[in-house]
């Protein structure tokens, strides 16, 4: 059994995401991508249910999001993209994804959105890459001492995803957000 397919999830197809068919490759992620607009539709109608207070109505929206997560999850294990080593490996491919989506993909999305005059994704783009590149920076320096001596909490952004140390910014530093679009991450 590959090592990706965790003890337990034995009812996993065990298929390489290589040899699969190219139809079944191709649902699989499509799956995948539905599955996650799934769990965060669900979670911001969770949200939206706490506002109205229902608060039944947003836990079970809370309940089915977790259970789409678990699709996502399935999905992208099945793609072969789900693949878990050791905490310095994971830390070292994150770091690497990170530097490659801010230094490859977002400036050519930027680019084509500005070409297109499409000025929202253009922004959306800009400050994803700009936040990604933070990411990169927590896992280089989480890389050089595994954060061993640290306990600490971070906060994120909730309109650009920014990650603070410790405590929240008066204004995100990316998007200008106020402290209180900052959600503690524990
Ligand atoms: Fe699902
Ligand atoms: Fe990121
Ligand atoms: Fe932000």
């Amino acid at each position: 059994m590959p090592e990706e397919f965790e003890a337990g999830v034995t009812d996993s197809p065990i298929t390489e995401a290589n040899s699969m068919g190219e139809k079944t490759r191709k649902n699989v992620y499509e799956a995948f991508v539905g599955e996650a607009k799934a769990h965060h539709r669900l979670l911001a109608f969770a949200r939206k249910a706490d506002e109205e207070e229902y608060p039944q109505v947003a836990k079970l929206f809370r309940a089915v999001a977790a259970a789409e997560g678990v699709h996502v999850e399935r999905h992208l294990r099945l793609l072969g993209e789900a693949v878990v080593k050791s905490t310095e490996e994971n830390l070292q491919f994150s770091f690497e994804s990170e530097t490659t989506v801010n230094e490859v993909y977002y400036p050519r999305f930027i680019g084509e959105a500005e070409a297109e005059g499409e000025r929202a994704a253009a922004l959306t783009f800009s400050q994803a890459r700009d936040v990604e590149e933070g990411h990169a920076a927590l896992y280089k320096r989480a890389l050089s001492a595994m954060l061993r001596d640290e306990t600490h909490d971070y906060h994120v952004c909730q309109v650009c995803g920014y990650v603070a140390e410790r405590e929240a910014p008066d204004r995100c530093p990316v998007c200008k957000a106020e402290r209180e679009r900052f959600r503690l991450v524990t």
